[in-house]
């Protein structure tokens, strides 16, 4: 079993089935220079306790530095024989600085506290591109929000028609979950910068290394309190895989209104060419593929973390090889928002409303009869009452066939005397906006408000 990691006490190397069964180079090599900033800072904590000559260390930090500039530039590739990343490196550093040198570096390390660092380090990198292509997308969706601050649409509670309301505040409905998910990755990031390294394979280290030198040069916090809580953990990148599906999810959301709203009934949006994709036999198609993708998209986030718990649950401690199972959903997650979230920012900021048609829309269904009643309460109705005759309006116009807006003072009169010919006060969609400026509401002010609260979270997280 040359150059492998282990063999000593094995008469015999892997059997081809294990060695093809056992190999993760084709996906833990993408930790390839994050292994070697590991070996940098475990080559600084030997030094320090006086296993590497200040000679030594230079030598292995010259070498480290050049197999990161081979692995940057593709030179360096792992071989069929290397089994996993930190094995393959482990070789090359042997070839590049010699059986002496190279023979050093594993003192006081396993590949159990490796993984476990390396794989944070990944996540947190790859968490500050994922916040900042989702800070993307809410501007998109501000902005949006920002060039139609007056448009009116229709509020729908089960896809009916409920009650009009600003678009800046449906838009901004859909920011507010991004937010919370830009918020969820900042606390996810404070849990995550713990460093497991000098735990070995479980029970610690003997050879007295310092773990908060490893952590210091690493960018992580602290070690780990606990070797094998450490080295076995991965409710970290379960916490992650979480995050990555509930921000497709909430995405998810937002891309099933866009392709409603994209279709012919609905009428509300055109997407920017730029943005669709067309049929290949029907010339007139236009599709809302980026839309689609993103809703596809999310059922493999969720797959990803599913996968990943079930993998977890019943696990014992401390590492189990199953433990390896955890990186390829993890990376793939996080490979699928790098490219959902940016297509999908450029969606947002494309697309074309058309304000005219939704507020041609918003006053249908009788959508202003909460008006109607809300009125009645503020002229004293009680509000069972109000709410009894504002239904009788609804009945009303529904059997001549108008909206509310079209009753004439009779047709009032005869539904109750309490419907004096002022209740048209409330029966426009722009006066039924502005009356709802409770906290949080479709008035104008209101939304303006939530606005700057909304972006100064967003740069808070
Ligand atoms: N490749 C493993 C992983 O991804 C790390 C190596 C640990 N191997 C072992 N036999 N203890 O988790």
């Amino acid at each position: 079993n040359e150059g492998a990691l282990w063999g000593a006490r094995f008469a015999s190397g892997p059997s081809p089935e294990l060695a093809e069964l056992s190999r993760s180079t084709h996906f833990d090599w993408d930790l390839a220079l994050y292994d070697i900033a590991g070996s940098h800072a475990h080559a600084k904590a030997l030094a320090a306790a006086g296993y590497l000559t200040a000679d030594e260390e230079r030598a292995m930090h010259e070498g480290l530095d050049a197999l990161a500039a081979r692995i940057t530039d593709g030179t360096l590739r792992p071989s069929e024989a290397d089994e996993d990343v930190h094995g393959a490196l482990e070789q090359a550093l042997i070839r590049q600085v010699g059986p002496d040198l190279g023979g050093k570096l594993r003192a006081g390390r396993s590949r159990n506290d490796q993984i476990a660092t390396l794989v944070r380090l990944y996540l947190l990198d790859h968490a500050r591109v994922i916040a900042r292509d989702l800070l993307r997308v809410i501007d998109a969706i501000v902005a949006q929000a920002d060039a139609h601050a007056a448009a009116i649409m229709p509020g729908r509670t089960h896809l009916q028609h409920a009650q009009p309301v600003l678009l800046a505040h449906h838009l901004q409905a859909h920011a507010w979950p991004l937010v919370r998910d830009l918020e969820r990755l900042r606390d996810w990031s404070s849990r995550a910068v713990v460093s497991p390294y000098g735990g070995g394979a479980l029970a610690g280290s003997t050879l007295g290394l310092d773990p908060q030198l490893v952590a210091d040069e690493l960018g992580l916090a602290r070690p780990a309190e606990n070797s094998i809580d450490g080295t076995s953990a991965r409710d970290v990148v379960a916490e992650f895989a979480f995050v990555t599906a509930m921000i497709g999810v909430d995405m998810s959301r937002f891309a099933e209104e866009i392709i409603l709203w994209n279709t012919r009934e609905f009428g509300f949006v055109t997407l920017d060419d730029g943005y669709s994709t067309g049929s290949s036999i029907m010339p007139q198609k236009k599709n809302p593929d980026i839309a689609e993708l993103a809703r596809g998209k999310s059922g493999r986030l969720i797959g990803n973390l599913t996968g990943l718990l079930t993998t977890l649950k019943a696990l014992p401690l401390a590492y189990n090889r199953d433990l390896q199972e955890d990186k390829e959903p993890v990376f793939d997650s996080v490979r699928t928002l790098e490219v959902v979230l940016p297509a999908f920012a450029g969606m947002v900021a494309t697309m074309r409303f058309d304000t005219e048609r939704m507020a041609q829309l918003a006053p249908e269904g009788f959508s202003l009869a909460t008006d109607v009643a809300e009125w009645l309460v503020i002229q004293g109705v009680p509000f069972r009452d109000a709410h009894e005759i504002s239904g009788s309006l609804v009945r009303a116009c529904e059997e001549q066939g108008i909206g509310l807006e079209d009753a004439d003072d009779a047709l009032l009169a005869a539904v109750s005397p309490a419907l004096t010919p002022q209740v048209r006060s409330v029966l426009t969609i722009e006066g039924s906006v502005a009356s709802r400026a409770g906290a949080g509401g479709t008035a104008p002010a209101r939304v303006a408000e939530q606005r700057a609260t909304l972006i100064s979270r967003a740069q808070a997280a």
